[in-house]
Protein backbone atom coordinates (compact mmCIF):
# COMPACT_ATOMS: atom_id res chain seq x y z
CA UNK A 1 0.00 0.00 0.00
CA UNK A 2 1.28 3.55 -0.68
CA UNK A 3 0.24 6.39 1.15
CA UNK A 4 0.76 9.39 -1.52
CA UNK A 5 0.45 12.25 1.21
CA UNK A 6 2.42 11.02 3.52
CA UNK A 7 4.49 13.81 5.58
CA UNK A 8 8.39 13.97 5.34
CA UNK A 9 10.78 11.47 6.82
CA UNK A 10 10.99 12.95 10.16
CA UNK A 11 7.56 11.52 10.36
CA UNK A 12 8.75 8.27 9.66
CA UNK A 13 11.25 7.93 12.36
CA UNK A 14 8.38 8.88 14.48
CA UNK A 15 6.95 5.73 16.87
CA UNK A 16 3.38 7.95 17.31
CA UNK A 17 2.07 7.40 13.90
CA UNK A 18 2.31 3.49 13.31
CA UNK A 19 3.11 4.28 9.56
CA UNK A 20 7.04 3.36 9.15
CA UNK A 21 6.08 0.25 7.47
CA UNK A 22 4.27 2.17 4.59
CA UNK A 23 5.55 2.39 1.53
CA UNK A 24 7.04 6.02 0.96
CA UNK A 25 6.25 8.18 -2.15
CA UNK A 26 8.58 7.07 -5.06
CA UNK A 27 10.52 4.39 -2.60
CA UNK A 28 11.68 1.24 -4.74
CA UNK A 29 10.09 -1.90 -3.79
CA UNK A 30 13.23 -3.48 -2.67
CA UNK A 31 13.85 -0.25 -0.67
CA UNK A 32 11.25 -0.33 1.18
CA UNK A 33 11.00 -4.26 2.33
CA UNK A 34 14.00 -3.61 3.23
CA UNK A 35 13.75 -0.86 5.66
CA UNK A 36 10.26 -2.94 6.79
CA UNK A 37 13.00 -5.37 7.76
CA UNK A 38 15.15 -3.22 9.66
CA UNK A 39 12.51 -1.30 11.37
CA UNK A 40 13.02 -1.00 15.04
CA UNK A 41 11.33 -0.56 18.21
CA UNK A 42 11.28 2.88 19.30
CA UNK A 43 12.25 3.89 23.38
CA UNK A 44 8.93 5.46 24.07
CA UNK A 45 7.43 2.08 23.31
CA UNK A 46 9.82 0.06 25.59
CA UNK A 47 9.44 2.48 28.15
CA UNK A 48 5.73 1.98 27.72
CA UNK A 49 6.01 -2.13 27.78
CA UNK A 50 7.93 -1.81 30.67
CA UNK A 51 5.62 0.54 33.00
CA UNK A 52 2.47 -1.46 31.77
CA UNK A 53 3.17 -4.88 32.45
CA UNK A 54 1.04 -7.02 33.99
CA UNK A 55 4.15 -9.19 35.61
CA UNK A 56 4.81 -9.20 39.33
CA UNK A 57 7.62 -7.02 40.49
CA UNK A 58 8.56 -9.33 42.86
CA UNK A 59 12.62 -9.87 42.49
CA UNK A 60 14.96 -8.60 44.71
CA UNK A 61 18.46 -8.07 43.99
CA UNK A 62 19.84 -11.22 45.59
CA UNK A 63 17.00 -13.47 43.80
CA UNK A 64 18.39 -11.42 40.26
CA UNK A 65 21.62 -12.91 41.75
CA UNK A 66 20.86 -16.34 42.79
CA UNK A 67 19.38 -17.01 39.28
CA UNK A 68 22.58 -16.03 37.72
CA UNK A 69 24.55 -18.26 40.06
CA UNK A 70 22.09 -20.93 39.63
CA UNK A 71 22.08 -20.78 35.95
CA UNK A 72 25.89 -20.55 35.81
CA UNK A 73 26.93 -23.44 37.63
CA UNK A 74 26.37 -26.80 36.52
CA UNK A 75 27.90 -28.85 33.98
CA UNK A 76 30.11 -26.96 32.89
CA UNK A 77 32.53 -27.27 35.81
CA UNK A 78 31.37 -30.82 37.02
CA UNK A 79 31.17 -32.36 33.85
CA UNK A 80 33.01 -29.86 31.31
CA UNK A 81 36.55 -29.34 33.07
CA UNK A 82 37.66 -32.68 33.42
CA UNK A 83 37.00 -33.17 29.65
CA UNK A 84 38.88 -29.69 28.38
CA UNK A 85 41.56 -30.90 30.83
CA UNK A 86 42.14 -34.73 29.68
CA UNK A 87 41.49 -34.14 25.88
CA UNK A 88 42.81 -30.08 24.97
CA UNK A 89 44.48 -28.10 27.88
CA UNK A 90 45.98 -30.26 30.59
CA UNK A 91 46.07 -28.89 33.66
CA UNK A 92 46.23 -24.92 31.73
CA UNK A 93 42.17 -25.72 31.63
CA UNK A 94 42.91 -22.46 34.56
CA UNK A 95 43.99 -20.59 31.41
CA UNK A 96 40.88 -21.55 29.55
CA UNK A 97 38.59 -20.90 32.52
CA UNK A 98 40.38 -17.31 32.72
CA UNK A 99 39.90 -16.81 28.67
CA UNK A 100 36.17 -17.91 28.70
CA UNK A 101 35.69 -15.68 31.93
CA UNK A 102 37.36 -12.84 29.85
CA UNK A 103 34.91 -13.14 27.03
CA UNK A 104 32.27 -13.60 29.36
CA UNK A 105 33.03 -10.27 31.71
CA UNK A 106 32.80 -7.93 28.49
CA UNK A 107 29.95 -9.83 27.86
CA UNK A 108 28.45 -9.47 31.26
CA UNK A 109 29.43 -5.68 31.04
CA UNK A 110 27.51 -5.25 27.94
CA UNK A 111 24.53 -6.73 29.23
CA UNK A 112 24.26 -4.72 32.22
CA UNK A 113 24.55 -1.31 30.10
CA UNK A 114 21.47 -2.84 28.09
CA UNK A 115 19.29 -4.48 30.64
CA UNK A 116 19.32 -1.05 32.31
CA UNK A 117 18.74 0.54 29.00
CA UNK A 118 15.61 -1.30 28.03
CA UNK A 119 14.42 -3.45 30.94
CA UNK A 120 12.12 -5.82 28.93
CA UNK A 121 11.57 -8.83 29.08
CA UNK A 122 12.72 -10.61 25.98
CA UNK A 123 16.82 -9.45 26.82
CA UNK A 124 19.64 -9.74 23.89
CA UNK A 125 16.05 -9.84 21.45
CA UNK A 126 14.44 -6.59 22.30
CA UNK A 127 18.03 -5.07 22.52
CA UNK A 128 18.47 -6.36 19.27
CA UNK A 129 15.00 -4.68 17.96
CA UNK A 130 15.52 -1.37 19.51
CA UNK A 131 18.88 -1.32 17.78
CA UNK A 132 19.20 -3.09 14.56
CA UNK A 133 15.81 -3.89 13.39
CA UNK A 134 13.44 -6.70 13.34
CA UNK A 135 14.88 -9.36 10.98
CA UNK A 136 18.01 -9.02 13.67
CA UNK A 137 15.92 -9.41 16.18
CA UNK A 138 14.28 -12.17 14.86
CA UNK A 139 17.58 -14.39 14.08
CA UNK A 140 18.98 -13.40 18.01
CA UNK A 141 15.25 -14.44 19.45
CA UNK A 142 15.58 -18.06 17.01
CA UNK A 143 19.55 -17.89 18.17
CA UNK A 144 18.10 -17.47 21.90
CA UNK A 145 16.38 -20.97 21.84
CA UNK A 146 19.62 -22.65 21.29
CA UNK A 147 20.91 -20.90 24.66
CA UNK A 148 18.08 -21.60 26.93
CA UNK A 149 16.12 -24.49 25.51
CA UNK A 150 18.78 -26.21 23.88
CA UNK A 151 20.61 -25.70 26.97
CA UNK A 152 18.30 -26.41 29.53
CA UNK A 153 17.89 -30.07 27.83
CA UNK A 154 21.72 -30.46 27.38
CA UNK A 155 21.69 -30.18 31.59
CA UNK A 156 18.96 -32.64 31.22
CA UNK A 157 20.71 -35.07 29.96
CA UNK A 158 23.56 -34.59 32.91
CA UNK A 159 20.87 -35.32 35.27
CA UNK A 160 19.58 -38.32 34.20
CA UNK A 161 23.49 -39.49 34.63
CA UNK A 162 24.46 -38.18 37.87
CA UNK A 163 21.16 -39.18 39.05
CA UNK A 164 21.97 -42.83 38.07
CA UNK A 165 25.62 -42.21 39.84
CA UNK A 166 23.88 -40.95 42.96
CA UNK A 167 21.38 -44.02 43.74
CA UNK A 168 24.21 -46.35 43.04
CA UNK A 169 26.69 -44.72 45.12
CA UNK A 170 24.01 -43.61 47.91
CA UNK A 171 21.66 -46.84 48.01
CA UNK A 172 23.55 -49.65 46.02
CA UNK A 173 20.59 -49.50 43.23
CA UNK A 174 21.22 -49.79 39.83
CA UNK A 175 18.60 -47.96 37.57
CA UNK A 176 17.29 -50.13 34.44
CA UNK A 177 19.89 -48.30 31.74
CA UNK A 178 16.92 -48.43 29.29
CA UNK A 179 15.08 -45.86 30.77
CA UNK A 180 18.34 -43.54 31.76
CA UNK A 181 19.28 -42.62 28.36
CA UNK A 182 18.02 -41.04 24.88
CA UNK A 183 17.64 -43.92 22.18
CA UNK A 184 20.02 -42.49 19.70
CA UNK A 185 23.65 -41.42 20.04
CA UNK A 186 25.68 -38.83 18.15
CA UNK A 187 29.38 -39.47 17.52
CA UNK A 188 31.21 -37.80 14.46
CA UNK A 189 28.23 -36.14 12.96
CA UNK A 190 26.42 -39.27 12.94
CA UNK A 191 23.28 -40.63 14.29
CA UNK A 192 23.06 -44.15 15.95
CA UNK A 193 20.39 -46.00 17.82
CA UNK A 194 21.26 -47.52 20.82
CA UNK A 195 19.83 -50.05 23.16
CA UNK A 196 18.41 -47.60 25.53
CA UNK A 197 14.70 -46.23 25.37
CA UNK A 198 14.49 -42.82 26.67
CA UNK A 199 15.83 -41.12 29.52
CA UNK A 200 13.11 -41.12 32.28
CA UNK A 201 14.33 -38.59 34.94
CA UNK A 202 15.57 -36.27 32.24
CA UNK A 203 11.80 -35.56 30.97
CA UNK A 204 9.85 -35.75 34.38
CA UNK A 205 12.56 -33.26 36.08
CA UNK A 206 12.37 -30.73 32.99
CA UNK A 207 8.08 -31.10 33.96
CA UNK A 208 8.42 -30.82 37.35
CA UNK A 209 10.49 -27.78 36.99
CA UNK A 210 8.05 -26.22 34.39
CA UNK A 211 4.89 -26.53 36.89
CA UNK A 212 7.15 -24.88 39.77
CA UNK A 213 7.09 -22.05 36.76
CA UNK A 214 4.06 -22.21 35.83
CA UNK A 215 3.18 -21.44 39.73
CA UNK A 216 4.46 -18.24 39.97
CA UNK A 217 8.35 -16.50 39.45
CA UNK A 218 8.68 -15.87 43.03
CA UNK A 219 8.19 -19.19 44.13
CA UNK A 220 10.53 -20.10 41.45
CA UNK A 221 13.08 -18.25 42.62
CA UNK A 222 13.05 -19.53 46.56
CA UNK A 223 13.55 -22.61 45.10
CA UNK A 224 15.87 -21.77 43.40
CA UNK A 225 17.45 -19.91 46.06
CA UNK A 226 17.35 -22.97 48.37
CA UNK A 227 19.05 -24.79 45.16
CA UNK A 228 21.76 -22.38 45.05
CA UNK A 229 22.52 -22.26 48.29
CA UNK A 230 23.36 -26.04 48.66
CA UNK A 231 25.56 -26.24 45.38
CA UNK A 232 27.51 -23.08 46.52
CA UNK A 233 28.32 -25.00 50.22
CA UNK A 234 28.77 -28.55 48.11
CA UNK A 235 31.73 -26.68 45.79
CA UNK A 236 33.19 -24.42 49.11
CA UNK A 237 33.14 -28.19 50.99
CA UNK A 238 34.54 -29.89 47.89
CA UNK A 239 37.58 -27.07 47.82
CA UNK A 240 38.44 -27.58 51.19
CA UNK A 241 37.74 -31.07 51.50
CA UNK A 242 39.87 -32.11 48.39
CA UNK A 243 42.50 -28.98 49.11
CA UNK A 244 44.93 -31.42 51.18
CA UNK A 245 44.59 -33.82 48.42
CA UNK A 246 46.56 -31.64 46.12
CA UNK A 247 49.71 -32.75 44.89
CA UNK A 248 52.39 -30.41 43.06
CA UNK A 249 53.42 -32.38 40.77
CA UNK A 250 50.16 -32.79 39.06
CA UNK A 251 50.78 -29.25 37.18
CA UNK A 252 54.04 -30.31 35.33
CA UNK A 253 53.85 -29.81 32.63
CA UNK A 254 51.35 -27.26 33.22
CA UNK A 255 50.45 -26.70 29.34
CA UNK A 256 51.49 -30.31 28.16
CA UNK A 257 52.71 -30.07 24.62
CA UNK A 258 50.81 -30.40 21.57
CA UNK A 259 50.12 -34.16 20.52
CA UNK A 260 49.87 -35.06 16.54
CA UNK A 261 46.09 -34.74 16.56
CA UNK A 262 46.34 -30.53 16.30
CA UNK A 263 44.54 -28.84 19.01
CA UNK A 264 45.29 -30.95 21.88
CA UNK A 265 46.87 -29.41 24.25
CA UNK A 266 49.53 -26.47 23.50
CA UNK A 267 48.72 -23.44 23.42
CA UNK A 268 45.96 -23.92 20.94
CA UNK A 269 44.63 -26.67 22.97
CA UNK A 270 44.13 -23.90 25.84
CA UNK A 271 42.30 -21.67 23.44
CA UNK A 272 39.74 -24.57 22.31
CA UNK A 273 39.15 -25.59 25.68
CA UNK A 274 37.96 -21.77 26.33
CA UNK A 275 35.45 -22.64 23.98
CA UNK A 276 33.98 -25.62 25.53
CA UNK A 277 34.59 -24.13 29.16
CA UNK A 278 32.92 -21.19 27.95
CA UNK A 279 29.26 -22.93 28.73
CA UNK A 280 30.10 -23.35 32.00
CA UNK A 281 30.07 -19.32 31.80
CA UNK A 282 26.34 -19.15 29.68
CA UNK A 283 23.29 -17.99 32.13
CA UNK A 284 23.64 -14.83 33.64
CA UNK A 285 22.43 -13.10 31.04
CA UNK A 286 18.81 -15.23 32.14
CA UNK A 287 18.39 -12.78 34.77
CA UNK A 288 18.00 -10.10 32.10
CA UNK A 289 14.77 -12.19 30.71
CA UNK A 290 13.24 -11.22 34.14
CA UNK A 291 13.58 -7.83 33.68
CA UNK A 292 9.48 -7.30 34.50
CA UNK A 293 9.64 -9.14 37.54
CA UNK A 294 12.26 -7.49 38.99
CA UNK A 295 11.40 -4.63 41.78
CA UNK A 296 13.71 -2.10 40.52
CA UNK A 297 15.45 -3.60 37.21
CA UNK A 298 17.41 -0.69 36.42
CA UNK A 299 19.72 -1.02 39.31
CA UNK A 300 19.06 -4.44 40.22
CA UNK A 301 20.17 -5.83 36.93
CA UNK A 302 23.44 -4.85 36.43
CA UNK A 303 24.22 -5.66 40.27
CA UNK A 304 23.28 -9.24 40.02
CA UNK A 305 24.50 -9.70 36.04
CA UNK A 306 28.25 -8.42 37.78
CA UNK A 307 27.69 -10.07 41.04
CA UNK A 308 26.57 -13.30 39.85
CA UNK A 309 29.23 -13.56 36.94
CA UNK A 310 32.01 -12.63 39.64
CA UNK A 311 31.06 -14.86 42.43
CA UNK A 312 30.85 -17.93 40.63
CA UNK A 313 34.39 -16.98 38.66
CA UNK A 314 36.68 -17.67 41.58
CA UNK A 315 34.70 -20.45 42.43
CA UNK A 316 35.45 -21.65 38.89
CA UNK A 317 39.13 -20.92 39.51
CA UNK A 318 39.20 -22.31 42.88
CA UNK A 319 37.62 -25.48 41.81
CA UNK A 320 39.55 -26.08 38.39
CA UNK A 321 42.88 -25.51 40.34
CA UNK A 322 41.75 -28.44 43.07
CA UNK A 323 40.44 -30.91 40.80
CA UNK A 324 43.64 -30.74 38.83
CA UNK A 325 46.02 -30.81 41.59
CA UNK A 326 44.43 -33.75 42.84
CA UNK A 327 44.14 -35.86 40.18
CA UNK A 328 46.94 -35.97 36.53
CA UNK A 329 44.91 -34.73 33.61
CA UNK A 330 45.81 -38.03 32.27
CA UNK A 331 43.17 -39.87 35.13
CA UNK A 332 40.78 -37.19 35.15
CA UNK A 333 37.65 -37.80 32.95
CA UNK A 334 36.47 -41.28 32.83
CA UNK A 335 34.54 -42.53 29.64
CA UNK A 336 31.31 -41.84 30.84
CA UNK A 337 29.92 -38.24 31.91
CA UNK A 338 28.97 -39.51 35.34
CA UNK A 339 32.14 -40.33 35.97
CA UNK A 340 33.88 -37.36 35.60
CA UNK A 341 35.48 -35.43 37.21
CA UNK A 342 34.45 -34.76 40.38
CA UNK A 343 33.30 -38.38 41.13
CA UNK A 344 36.87 -39.26 39.90
CA UNK A 345 38.61 -36.65 42.23
CA UNK A 346 36.65 -37.22 45.42
CA UNK A 347 37.56 -40.90 44.86
CA UNK A 348 41.14 -40.20 44.82
CA UNK A 349 40.69 -38.45 48.06
CA UNK A 350 39.22 -41.90 49.25
CA UNK A 351 36.51 -39.93 51.27
CA UNK A 352 33.18 -41.94 50.46
CA UNK A 353 30.95 -39.32 52.15
CA UNK A 354 32.27 -36.67 50.06
CA UNK A 355 31.73 -38.17 46.88
CA UNK A 356 27.94 -38.13 47.95
CA UNK A 357 27.75 -35.34 49.35
CA UNK A 358 29.19 -33.81 46.01
CA UNK A 359 26.36 -35.89 43.96
CA UNK A 360 23.45 -33.81 45.83
CA UNK A 361 25.19 -30.75 45.62
CA UNK A 362 25.74 -31.44 41.81
CA UNK A 363 22.08 -32.58 41.30
CA UNK A 364 20.86 -29.21 42.80
CA UNK A 365 23.41 -27.25 40.86
CA UNK A 366 21.77 -28.74 37.20
CA UNK A 367 18.47 -28.68 38.69
CA UNK A 368 19.00 -24.59 39.27
CA UNK A 369 20.61 -24.49 36.06
CA UNK A 370 17.49 -26.04 34.45
CA UNK A 371 15.23 -24.10 36.72
CA UNK A 372 16.57 -20.34 35.43
CA UNK A 373 16.94 -21.39 31.51
CA UNK A 374 13.79 -22.75 31.84
CA UNK A 375 12.08 -19.42 33.18
CA UNK A 376 14.21 -17.58 30.67
CA UNK A 377 13.04 -18.79 27.46
CA UNK A 378 9.37 -18.31 27.86
CA UNK A 379 9.84 -14.82 28.45
CA UNK A 380 11.42 -14.47 24.97
CA UNK A 381 8.90 -16.13 23.49
CA UNK A 382 6.64 -13.97 25.66
CA UNK A 383 8.44 -10.55 23.82
CA UNK A 384 8.43 -12.01 20.79
CA UNK A 385 4.56 -12.81 20.57
CA UNK A 386 3.76 -9.42 22.16
CA UNK A 387 5.74 -8.25 18.85
CA UNK A 388 3.57 -10.19 16.88
CA UNK A 389 6.75 -12.41 15.86
CA UNK A 390 5.05 -15.64 17.63
CA UNK A 391 1.19 -16.64 18.09
CA UNK A 392 -0.68 -14.29 19.79
CA UNK A 393 -2.19 -17.21 22.38
CA UNK A 394 1.67 -16.76 24.13
CA UNK A 395 0.99 -13.38 25.24
CA UNK A 396 -1.17 -14.70 27.58
CA UNK A 397 -0.33 -14.78 31.36
CA UNK A 398 -2.26 -16.77 33.79
CA UNK A 399 -4.50 -14.90 35.73
CA UNK A 400 -3.92 -15.50 39.26
CA UNK A 401 0.38 -16.07 38.83
CA UNK A 402 1.05 -13.78 36.46
CA UNK A 403 3.31 -16.00 34.40
CA UNK A 404 3.25 -16.77 30.94
CA UNK A 405 1.79 -19.76 31.26
CA UNK A 406 1.25 -20.89 27.92
CA UNK A 407 5.00 -20.26 26.65
CA UNK A 408 6.19 -21.68 29.75
CA UNK A 409 4.45 -25.12 28.94
CA UNK A 410 5.42 -25.38 25.75
CA UNK A 411 9.12 -24.77 26.42
CA UNK A 412 9.56 -27.45 28.90
CA UNK A 413 7.41 -29.83 27.01
CA UNK A 414 9.64 -29.14 24.28
CA UNK A 415 12.98 -29.29 26.65
CA UNK A 416 11.43 -32.37 28.22
CA UNK A 417 11.22 -34.35 24.81
CA UNK A 418 14.25 -33.20 23.45
CA UNK A 419 16.45 -34.27 27.09
CA UNK A 420 14.16 -37.80 26.65
CA UNK A 421 15.29 -38.30 22.92
CA UNK A 422 18.57 -36.38 22.34
CA UNK A 423 22.25 -37.17 23.17
CA UNK A 424 24.06 -34.78 24.95
CA UNK A 425 27.18 -34.14 22.14
CA UNK A 426 24.69 -32.99 19.80
CA UNK A 427 22.95 -30.38 21.95
CA UNK A 428 26.38 -28.79 23.78
CA UNK A 429 28.14 -27.52 21.46
CA UNK A 430 25.15 -25.85 19.45
CA UNK A 431 24.60 -23.95 22.75
CA UNK A 432 27.95 -22.38 23.30
CA UNK A 433 28.36 -21.22 19.34
CA UNK A 434 24.76 -19.71 19.96
CA UNK A 435 25.03 -17.83 22.97
CA UNK A 436 27.95 -16.57 21.45
CA UNK A 437 26.54 -15.55 18.84
CA UNK A 438 23.89 -13.56 21.23
CA UNK A 439 26.53 -11.85 23.26
CA UNK A 440 28.26 -10.51 20.01
CA UNK A 441 25.37 -9.25 19.05
CA UNK A 442 24.39 -7.46 22.59
CA UNK A 443 28.18 -5.61 21.94
CA UNK A 444 26.96 -4.79 19.08
CA UNK A 445 23.68 -3.22 20.16
CA UNK A 446 25.57 -1.12 22.79
CA UNK A 447 27.85 0.61 20.20
CA UNK A 448 24.79 1.21 18.19
CA UNK A 449 22.68 2.90 21.06
CA UNK A 450 25.75 5.07 22.40
CA UNK A 451 25.64 6.45 18.54
CA UNK A 452 22.01 6.78 18.18
CA UNK A 453 21.22 7.87 21.81
CA UNK A 454 24.13 9.16 23.17
CA UNK A 455 21.94 11.33 25.64
CA UNK A 456 19.53 8.57 26.99
CA UNK A 457 20.47 8.19 30.62
CA UNK A 458 22.19 5.57 31.42
CA UNK A 459 22.35 3.56 35.15
CA UNK A 460 25.35 1.56 34.17
CA UNK A 461 27.47 2.49 31.54
CA UNK A 462 30.66 -0.13 29.95
CA UNK A 463 33.62 2.43 31.01
CA UNK A 464 36.24 3.02 28.53
CA UNK A 465 33.81 4.16 25.54
CA UNK A 466 33.76 1.86 23.02
CA UNK A 467 36.77 0.04 23.55
CA UNK A 468 35.42 -2.61 26.04
CA UNK A 469 32.46 -3.50 24.19
CA UNK A 470 34.39 -3.49 20.87
CA UNK A 471 37.09 -6.20 22.13
CA UNK A 472 33.71 -8.17 23.51
CA UNK A 473 32.43 -8.17 20.27
CA UNK A 474 35.93 -9.35 18.64
CA UNK A 475 36.47 -11.93 21.29
CA UNK A 476 33.39 -13.59 20.65
CA UNK A 477 33.93 -13.30 16.47
CA UNK A 478 37.69 -15.66 17.83
CA UNK A 479 36.09 -18.16 19.93
CA UNK A 480 33.29 -18.98 17.68
CA UNK A 481 35.94 -18.94 14.88
CA UNK A 482 38.24 -21.95 16.98
CA UNK A 483 34.98 -23.70 17.51
CA UNK A 484 34.76 -26.95 15.64
CA UNK A 485 33.52 -26.29 11.79
CA UNK A 486 30.52 -28.52 12.27
CA UNK A 487 28.92 -26.33 15.37
CA UNK A 488 29.14 -23.37 13.16
CA UNK A 489 27.47 -25.37 10.69
CA UNK A 490 24.77 -26.68 12.36
CA UNK A 491 24.04 -22.31 13.80
CA UNK A 492 23.94 -21.74 10.35
CA UNK A 493 21.30 -24.34 9.21
CA UNK A 494 19.70 -23.52 12.31
CA UNK A 495 19.43 -19.62 11.41
CA UNK A 496 18.44 -21.01 8.15
CA UNK A 497 15.45 -22.72 9.55
CA UNK A 498 14.64 -19.90 11.31
CA UNK A 499 14.60 -17.33 8.36
CA UNK A 500 12.12 -19.84 6.07
CA UNK A 501 9.69 -19.14 9.61
CA UNK A 502 10.23 -15.45 9.82
CA UNK A 503 9.20 -15.33 6.49
CA UNK A 504 6.55 -17.62 6.54
CA UNK A 505 4.92 -16.21 9.88
CA UNK A 506 6.50 -13.28 11.63
CA UNK A 507 7.49 -10.90 8.60
CA UNK A 508 3.27 -11.22 8.09
CA UNK A 509 2.15 -10.66 11.83
CA UNK A 510 4.92 -8.75 13.16
CA UNK A 511 2.92 -5.62 15.02
CA UNK A 512 5.12 -3.06 13.53
CA UNK A 513 5.41 -3.95 10.37
CA UNK A 514 1.46 -4.91 10.34
CA UNK A 515 -0.11 -2.90 12.61
CA UNK A 516 -3.20 -2.72 10.92
CA UNK A 517 -3.43 -6.46 11.85
CA UNK A 518 -3.98 -5.52 15.28
CA UNK A 519 -6.48 -2.86 14.92
CA UNK A 520 -9.46 -1.91 12.82
CA UNK A 521 -9.03 -2.37 8.51
CA UNK A 522 -9.95 0.78 7.61
CA UNK A 523 -9.22 3.10 10.69
CA UNK A 524 -6.38 2.33 13.52
CA UNK A 525 -8.85 3.29 16.54
CA UNK A 526 -8.35 2.32 20.11
CA UNK A 527 -10.52 3.18 22.91
CA UNK A 528 -9.11 2.87 26.11
CA UNK A 529 -9.48 -0.76 27.34
CA UNK A 530 -11.59 -2.95 26.10
CA UNK A 531 -11.90 -4.96 22.88
CA UNK A 532 -11.45 -3.25 19.10
CA UNK A 533 -14.02 -3.74 16.34
CA UNK A 534 -11.32 -5.66 14.39
CA UNK A 535 -12.27 -9.71 15.43
CA UNK A 536 -10.91 -10.90 18.23
CA UNK A 537 -8.35 -8.60 18.92
CA UNK A 538 -8.32 -7.75 22.62
CA UNK A 539 -6.19 -4.27 22.61
CA UNK A 540 -5.30 -3.19 26.34
CA UNK A 541 -5.14 0.29 26.71
CA UNK A 542 -1.27 1.47 25.92
CA UNK A 543 -0.96 -1.28 23.99
CA UNK A 544 -1.40 0.24 20.54
CA UNK A 545 0.55 3.38 22.08
CA UNK A 546 3.75 0.47 21.70
CA UNK A 547 3.45 0.38 18.20
CA UNK A 548 1.83 3.38 17.12
CA UNK A 549 -1.96 4.65 17.64
CA UNK A 550 -2.85 6.42 20.95
CA UNK A 551 -5.38 5.03 22.89
CA UNK A 552 -8.73 6.89 21.85
CA UNK A 553 -7.28 8.65 18.80
CA UNK A 554 -7.67 8.07 15.84
CA UNK A 555 -5.08 7.01 12.70
CA UNK A 556 -5.79 7.00 9.39
CA UNK A 557 -3.94 3.89 7.28
N1 LIG B 1 26.48 -22.59 32.74
C1 LIG B 1 25.57 -23.66 32.75
C2 LIG B 1 26.24 -24.97 32.98
O1 LIG B 1 27.44 -25.00 33.10
C3 LIG B 1 24.75 -23.70 31.49
O2 LIG B 1 25.56 -25.96 33.09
Amino acid sequence: MTVPDMPADAAFQDHGDGTRHLRRPGESFLRWQGRRLTNTRTFASLDHESETSQMKRVLTVWDLSAMGIGAIIGTGIFVLTGIVAHEKAGPAVVISFVIASIVAGLAALSYAEMACLVPIAGSAYTYTYATCGELMAWIIGWDLILEYLVGAATVSVGFSHYLGAFFEDAFGYTANPKLMEAPFSYVKDTFATTQTWFSVPSFVIVLLLTAILCRGVKSSARVNNVLVVVKVVVILVFIFGAASSVDKKNFDPFVPPATETFGHFGPSGVLRGATVVFFAFIGFDAISTAAQEARNPQRDLPIGIGFSLVFCTILYLATSVVMLGVVNYKDIAGDNISDAPFKVVTAKTNQKWLSIFCEVGILAGLVSVMLVLLLGQPRIFFSMAVDGLFPQFATKLHPKYKTPVITTALSGFLVATAGGLLPVSLLADLTSVGTLFAFFLVHCSVLILRWREPHRERRFKVPLGPVLPILGALTCVGLIAVDSVSAIIRLIIWLAIGLVVYFAYGRRHSRLNNPEKYATPDHMTVVNEGQSNHANVEIKQGEQQLYGAQPGQEHKV
